[in-house]
């Protein structure tokens, strides 16, 4: 094993009940620090992989380490310090009476002295917009609200790795923006960052890292760039590249041949050509 990895998976299989292999030899060194986007088609096993790496799955074959521990005999609550997780889907998370107390569920759980819980828990929900809504039902809220406050209740933990699977998908660009802002900051905080995300922007503007998986198995892990590359790939994926790449491939016949990842290095890129 790597030790300097926070998160290491060895061989790593899985099979859900009576199903296929979900993931097949899968062998990943996620380093501390690294903002990772794991991308890939419906069904290509992101979220399975992502459940991995806090024990919420085990695995069926090989091994997952989580900063030292083997996931397959350490128990989910003490995996859950260390990896915090933003499910997918927002309703297999809510269970509280109110906003306030969804949020703060897991900062009561690790005996946090009240001040420190009000702090994090305001900071969290002031992130994804919803601390005026902190008295509410989380059922009377939105979807989407849902979604945030899911996110919420797992940046207020300030875990040393945060999972977020899909936390944009249905948000509007003012909250989706807040999210990343928010992912964004804790990542500079030395968080080390998971993000599974269909949101190619998303990937070329913060990712440093990108796996795509593929019937269960990594098929390409490197540099934003590098990946979007990697054409084939990007096609048998079903990955629609971000819009910037696209409009420079566009201009490819104009001897245009970069990859930019964000707006700004896009008309740059544009700039110098017309320069020349
Ligand atoms: N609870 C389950 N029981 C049986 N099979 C499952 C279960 N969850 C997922 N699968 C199967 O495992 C494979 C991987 O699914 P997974 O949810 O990990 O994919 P994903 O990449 O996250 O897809 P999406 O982009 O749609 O979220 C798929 O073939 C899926 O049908
Ligand atoms: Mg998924």
């Amino acid at each position: 094993m790597t030790t300097e990895a926070i998160i290491s998976t060895r061989d790593l299989s899985y099979s859900y009940p009576g199903g296929i292999a979900a993931l097949s030899g899968v062998y990943l060194d996620i380093l501390p620090g690294e903002f990772v986007a794991i991308i890939g088609s419906n069904g290509s096993g992101k979220t399975t992989l992502v459940k991995q790496f806090n024990g919420l799955l085990k695995p069926s074959q090989g091994h997952v380490i989580v900063d030292g521990l083997d996931t397959r005999t350490t128990r989910v609550s003490e995996l859950s310090r260390i990896v915090g997780f933003v499910f997918q889907n927002p309703d297999h998370q809510t269970f509280a009476y109110s906003v306030w107390e969804e949020a703060s569920f897991g900062l009561k759980l690790q005996r946090l002295d009240e001040e420190s819980i009000e702090r994090q828990t305001t900071d969290a929900l002031r992130a994804v917009a919803l601390d005026g809504l902190r008295d509410r039902h989380p059922r009377a809220l939105s979807r989407g609200q849902r979604q945030r406050l899911a996110t919420a209740s797992i940046l207020a933990l300030e875990t040393p790795v945060l999972v977020l699977d899909e936390p944009t998908t249905g948000q509007d660009s003012l909250s989706r923006r807040q999210i990343m802002e928010l992912t964004v900051d804790l990542h500079g905080e030395g968080r080390t960052v998971i993000m599974v995300t269909h949101d190619m922007s998303l990937v070329a503007e913060y990712a440093s890292r990108v796996i795509v998986m593929q019937d269960g198995q990594v098929v390409c892990d490197s540099q934003p760039k590098e990946v979007f590359e990697r054409e084939e790939i990007m096609k048998s994926s079903g990955i629609e590249l971000p819009p910037v790449i696209r409009i420079a491939r566009g201009l490819r016949e104009y001897g245009f041949s970069d990859t930019p990842l964000t707006q700004e290095e896009l008309v740059e890129n544009l700039i110098t050509a017309i320069r020349r």
